[in-house]
């Protein structure tokens, strides 16, 4: 059967009661990376991604492991969650096309501030809440929800599909590198261009794609002293204290105005040039989109150009939190003995991550040495994810340019982010193709934060979008 956009798009709009099912039943598993307890949740999210692919007759599905976790991690024998591999066609006329997205999600309590449960999917005028809505499940489940619609519709499928859907991803990938490395000219053999819906529009009106991501290289500076946490009464003032040292390392990092203090970083970052420059100029966005995303007046900079540079093509430093100080309600008088100082750093073209690592370790050594401490120091690289920068104007744009015209009647705008997808530029290297970002939700979904969304019309909408790029994309030249 041909391709007929409205018969397809009828079909979206028919099934949407067992999309919002569907994708209710992932946000109901609680699948957050982070947190090792949860590890299992995270596994049993894969397994209900594979019983989905099997119903929808997918092909060569696999739960691919990646062994045990790499340090720090409190369980040495953590596993690392599984890849859900799998294929829909394989026939060499066709095209093919990769789709990557991620199963797990960051951590959410209700105590945070959200307004309902945040692992019940809740619909409400028109928006469905829960953690991982938009990040990433609903645009993961989109892709399986596009699948369903050919399959209910007798539609074939335009090109082969392969699906890498991953665990891992908001604690760095670990694992999926070496397994895109190994599967180059194995299962994702012949693969034309790979395809991620795993980011925002920029406001919330005006859809877009996406052509370039900031990298991220995550860092952690211990300070240990004595054996095991004090009172502060019987030893205040005739110890040294880890978390005074820790304080003052951090508070040398990064200035008030969002200023970088380790030197040598400025150097490496490309300079702008007048012909980038411009393209801020047309971008749709403003100041208040940035104050209502924050619901707050905390901007460092009230211009549209400086707002976006400074998320998309200047590196920026970010200060995480302190592991092993005190934090709790109430006024315990403890000194901790050993604290954990976390921060990352969002990379830019032409950063390096390894020069980064070298600057910033010196740079924190450095100054641990003018505090003169008899405490102990460790400073490094938790893992690091690479920036990624791409033509927008390539086959695989131009078909979600005409994907999103087509369902949306706009022009989508063309955007970078300042998030990461640690294995963007990984696809690009070693499947030496072509990487798209096509994302569904809008700026203010809330992605990390509380009461998380996705408006059901993204939702519905985004599978028309991911249905119709599959066919634009095959209709260009094999
Ligand atoms: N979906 C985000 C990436 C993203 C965020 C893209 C904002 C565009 C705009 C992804 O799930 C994410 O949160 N990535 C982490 C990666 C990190 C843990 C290595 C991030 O950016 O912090
Ligand atoms: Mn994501
Ligand atoms: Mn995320």
């Amino acid at each position: 059967m041909a391709f007929n956009k409205s018969n397809l798009n009828e079909k979206i709009d028919e099934l949407k009661p067992k999309f919002i099912e569907r994708l209710r039943s992932a946000v109901e598993i609680p699948s957050v990376s982070g947190d090792e307890s949860l590890r299992p949740q995270v596994v049993k999210t894969a397994e209900f991604l594979q019983k989905e692919l099997i119903a929808l007759g997918a092909q060569d599905i696999e739960l691919r492991e990646l062994g045990t976790q790499p340090p720090p991690v409190a369980n040495k024998d953590l596993q690392l969650p599984p890849i859900v591999l799998s294929r829909f066609g394989k026939d060499p006329s066709k095209k093919t096309v990769l789709v990557y997205g991620h199963y797990d999600v960051q951590p959410a309590a209700l105590e945070d501030g959200w307004n309902s449960d945040p692992f019940k999917l809740v619909e409400k005028n028109g928006v469905l809440y829960g953690r991982g809505s938009s990040d990433d499940k609903g645009p993961v489940i989109g892709w399986l929800n596009a699948i369903q619609a050919h399959k209910e519709l007798g539609l074939e499928l335009p090109v082969n599909l392969i699906t890498v859907f991953e665990g891992m991803e908001e604690s760095g990938s670990l694992g999926l590198d070496e397994l895109i490395k190994k599967e180059a000219n194995g299962y994702f053999k012949g693969v034309d261009a790979v395809t991620i819906s795993d980011n925002y529009w920029l406001g919330t009106e005006k859809p877009v794609l996406t052509y370039g991501l900031r990298g991220v290289n995550y860092y952690e500076i211990e300070v240990s002293g004595p054996n095991a946490d004090l009172h502060s009464g019987l030893f205040g003032g005739i110890v040294s204290e880890p978390l005074n040292d820790l304080v003052k390392l951090l508070a040398n990092l990064v200035d008030g105005q969002g200023k970088i203090l380790i030197k040598g970083i400025d150097e490496q970052v490309a300079p702008l040039t007048e012909k980038e420059d411009k393209i801020y100029d047309d971008i749709e966005f403003d100041v208040k989109v940035l104050n209502d995303a924050t619901g707050s007046e905390t901007a460092l900079y009230n211009d549209k150009k400086s707002i976006l540079q400074h998320r998309w093509r200047y590196p920026s430093l970010s200060i995480h939190g302190i592991e092993g100080a005190f934090a709790e309600a109430g006024a315990k008088t403890v000194i901790p003995a050993k604290v954990k100082g976390k921060f990352s750093i969002r990379t830019v073209p032409n950063i390096e991550s390894n020069k980064l690592t070298e600057l910033v370790i010196k740079h924190v050594e450095e100054h641990f040495a003018t505090l003169k401490s008899p405490n102990q120091l460790k400073v490094g690289l938790i893992h690091d994810g690479d920036y990624w920068l791409s033509d927008p104007f390539n086959e695989n744009f131009t078909a979600a340019r005409k994907a999103t015209k087509a369902v949306w009647g706009i022009e989508p705008d063309l955007t970078r982010e300042g998030g990461s997808i640690p294995i963007t530029l990984t696809f690009e290297k070693e499947l030496k193709t072509s990487v798209l970002l096509l994302p569904i939700g809008r700026g203010d979904d809330g992605a990390h934060s509380t009461n998380e969304k996705l408006d059901l019309s993204n939702y519905i909408e985004g599978v028309k979008t991911q249905s119709a790029y599959l066919h634009y994309y095959a209709q260009g030249e094999k």
